[in-house]
């Protein structure tokens, strides 16, 4: 078994709006080569790499041969159409693009995402065979009000919504609390680990009887770096990292895959 559950370690790179292609092609390169001088015949967490749309062509080539996978931050729902300036579904898969960031607070926050457009992109991420990576978390304002629990639990419950057992399965969900989100402000492990863990719960009461939560891949993202890896990698339900401004330089984000990669060899040595 090559995690708890069965589910995978996963250290993905946010990129976000940053790197030209030539800027992103370098970092790929970093990235690649890092991994492969650094963990010769270690077992891997998964590796996902999200660059901009216009530097998707570039990433993926370098990745190629790599174990490195690859991203996109957004889509749209919808097959094809008059809709000026999105990208849909079909296009990444033609790309070999694996992974894509589903409803990530900037998107939430600055471009009207809800939950009900979350939703929508989760199912035609899965009908189109991407892994959706669904971001959930509370703004500051809620957490301060106590409303975390609540907030959280209903953008997994709407996210879902209408979504088959076995589809549901196959979905990746990274809670990133707001206000720990390219701010330094790490959010105390535990607690990271709690409402992680509260994430599992509400799975398997959505689907009751299925035990689906054990096996869901959820990660956490709020100024995820060096120093805090290896503590949150220790945690029963943080299964990987979702990474922003650390994942932009080769030399920081590398220290985070070797984090997942000791969680992925504790929990072989566990279940060995
Ligand atoms: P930072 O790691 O910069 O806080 O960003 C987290 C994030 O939003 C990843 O999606």
């Amino acid at each position: 078994m090559s995690s708890q559950g069965g589910r995978k370690t996963i250290i993905a790179g946010n990129w976000k709006m940053n790197k030209t292609p030539a800027e992103a092609t370098s970092l790929a390169k970093a990235i690649v080569e890092g991994v492969a001088s650094q963990f010769k015949g270690e077992a891997l967490p998964e590796i996902v790499l999200c660059p901009t749309f216009v530097c998707l062509s570039e990433v993926l080539n370098q990745v190629k041969g790599s174990p490195c996978k690859v991203g996109a931050q957004n889509m749209d729902y919808r097959d094809s159409g008059a809709f000026t300036g999105e990208i849909a579904p079909p296009m990444l898969t033609a790309m070999a693009v694996q992974y894509v960031l589903i409803g990530h607070s900037e998107r939430r926050q600055f471009f009207g995402e809800t939950n009900e457009s979350v939703n929508l992109k989760v199912k035609a991420a899965l009908a189109h065979g991407l892994v959706p990576v669904m971001c959930v978390g509370e703004l500051l304002e809620q957490r301060e009000q106590g409303l975390t629990d609540s907030v959280v639990k209903e953008q997994v419950v709407k996210g879902l919504a209408g979504i088959a057992a076995t589809d549901a399965a196959k979905v990746v969900v990274a809670y990133e609390p707001v206000w720990a989100i390219g701010t330094g402000k790490t959010c105390e492990t535990p607690e990271a680990n709690r409402v992680c863990g509260l994430i599992r719960a509400e799975i398997d009461s959505l689907y009751s009887g299925t035990n689906i939560g054990a096996g869901v891949s959820i990660l956490y993202g709020g100024s995820v770096k060096a120093s805090t890896i290896d503590e949150q990698m220790e945690q029963e339900h943080i299964d990987g990292a979702l990474v922003g401004g650390a994942s932009l330089k080769a030399e920081d984000f590398l220290p985070l895959i070797k984090g997942g990669a000791k969680r992925l060899k504790s929990q072989l040595v566990k279940t060995s």
